[in-house]
């Protein structure tokens, strides 16, 4: 009878048990949040020193992007006779019209910044290592959608920022021009000429132009941000959630884990509440710029690119080819193969490797922070291989010049470290530092010290009257 009442007693537990399970499952299929999280998250994965929440920043970021985006077009119209109107109407007359640009504007600036930061935090704490490769491609081709999307926002306002800013981002796409001038052939092949074209879909900017970055803005670039996003975020569940050090690989039982709900779903509405309040309080304190109305015959002086352009700029100073192209060619190059190149994984999930990884990058950046400003003394105060010898052929300055001796003194070293200390991690740790450091240079020196002609300035205010 004892016997009997066990058993019994032992079906019931398990129908409920089962019972239970299936609530639970009901529970994470009705669940949008369950959807897009793993049910359980690793502590380690918790730690706000690991990931600042930078990743969920983005998305957040996004989202009110397209939100106030969509409110915007209600009242945007993409024609050169009308959009600079239209915005202007979007902030003296459409009720709350100028917070709503003001945050959609300041939340793509956020977006740029933040996505480089995300991304040196995927770098240092060496989250693309193993499985997480893919993952790692993806988000490089979503930090390039990012600064497309907001490059092609740039010009629909159409006032004289917007417009000649356009016109350098697409003399820069040009800039392949210098090559194929000097071998005599671009009368017959021009890929410069041609990605001008496919930017700005003619030789200047106008109509055509503000057509392709309307529907690249509002369509295309969103959407594919959208959908790399979902891939983003499901591979983050396929590769086991975030990356963690070897110590906790193995740590997958239940007894370590955390449920997502609600312990990750209450951080991630408290990051969503601290974007909100942020990017609606810069938008109250700060107006989105808008000149006067765009004027193909009275260029800017000095005419820039976005600032996040800048350093190319900069380098474009120096030779169209090498900065506008070479450069930024190989540095994507470089960010892609970065998980292929370094297949250490035993570094993953840990902040610069390490003590000595730490102390490498700390060389590297002071390293890298001196040569670039050498370079830039060297420059302005005595000019480059152009002054020194007037009449040089343009193959010499188009080699030999700043953007180009900076990459190779890099690469140089970094070929020195993975040879010295025989690691590739330890090589990437160096030529990612090192060109991040230069990036940064270059574009703080676009963006504050350099005035008409590109001259270098030491304040803004010193500025001639022109
Ligand atoms: C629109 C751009 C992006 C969004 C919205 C985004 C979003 C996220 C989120 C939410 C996470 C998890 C939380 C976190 O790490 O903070 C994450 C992780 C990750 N992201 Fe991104 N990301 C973007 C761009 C990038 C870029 C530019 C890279 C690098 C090239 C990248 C590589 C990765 C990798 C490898 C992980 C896994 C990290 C780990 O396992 O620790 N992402 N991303």
């Amino acid at each position: 009878m004892g016997m009997e009442n066990r058993r019994i007693a032992s079906v019931e537990a398990g129908l409920k048990e089962d019972g239970e399970r299936k609530a639970r499952v009901g529970k994470i299929t009705r669940n949008f949040f369950l959807h897009i999280h793993s049910t359980r998250v690793h502590p380690h994965s918790m730690k706000p020193a690991f990931t600042f929440g930078l990743g969920i920043i983005l998305g957040f970021l996004f989202l009110i992007m397209v939100f106030t985006g969509l409110i915007l077009m209600v009242y945007y119209t993409p024609s050169v006779d009308t959009a600079y109107q239209s915005v202007k109407d979007i902030v003296y007359i459409v009720p709350g019209g100028r917070i709503i640009r003001n945050m959609h504007r300041w939340a793509s600036q956020g977006m740029v910044i933040v996505v480089f930061l995300h991304l040196v935090r995927v770098f240092y704490t060496g989250s693309y290592l193993g499985k997480r490769s893919l993952n790692w491609v993806i988000g490089v081709v979503l930090l390039i959608l990012t600064l497309l999307s907001n490059f092609s926002g740039y010009l629909l306002p159409w006032d004289q920022l917007a417009y000649w800013a356009v016109t350098i981002g697409s003399n820069i796409a040009a800039s392949a021009r210098e090559f194929t001038d000097l071998l005599g052939i671009t009368s017959g092949f021009d890929p410069g000429g041609f990605f001008k074209k496919l930017l700005i879909g003619g030789e200047g900017v106008g109509q055509p132009a503000l057509s392709r970055f309307f529907a690249l803005h509002v369509i295309f670039l969103p959407l594919s941000i959208l959908v790399l996003m979902g891939v983003h975020f499901w591979r983050i569940r396929k590769d086991g959630g975030l990356s963690r050090p070897v110590k906790f690989a193995g740590d997958g039982g239940s007894t370590h884990r955390w449920y997502s709900w609600p312990v990750v779903m209450w951080t991630e509405l408290g990051i969503l509440i601290l974007v909100l309040v942020t990017v609606l309080g810069i938008a109250l304190w700060a107006d989105a710029p808008l000149l006067e109305h765009a004027n193909p015959s009275f260029p800017e002086n000095p005419a820039k690119a976005p600032w996040y352009f800048l350093g190319i700029q900069e380098l474009v100073s120096y030779s169209a080819f090498a900065g506008g192209l070479l450069i930024p060619v190989l540095y994507l190059v470089f960010l892609f193969s970065i998980p292929y190149r370094d297949r250490e994984d035993h570094h993953v999930g840990v902040w610069f490797s390490g003590k000595d990884g730490l102390r490498l990058v700390l060389r590297s950046a002071g390293f890298a922070f001196l040569l670039v400003l050498l370079q830039l003394f060297i420059a302005i105060r005595f000019g480059g291989i152009r002054e020194w010898f007037p009449g040089i052929s343009q193959w010499f300055v188009m080699w030999i010049n700043p953007a180009t001796v900076t990459a190779a003194i890099f690469l140089i070293l970094a070929e020195f470290t993975r040879r010295r200390m025989n690691s590739t991690r330890m090589a990437a740790l160096v030529l990612f530092t090192c060109s991040f450091v230069a990036l940064v240079v270059f574009t703080a020196v676009g963006i504050w010290f350099r005035g008409p002609n590109w001259e270098f300035f030491w304040s803004s205010g010193q500025w001639p009257v022109l």
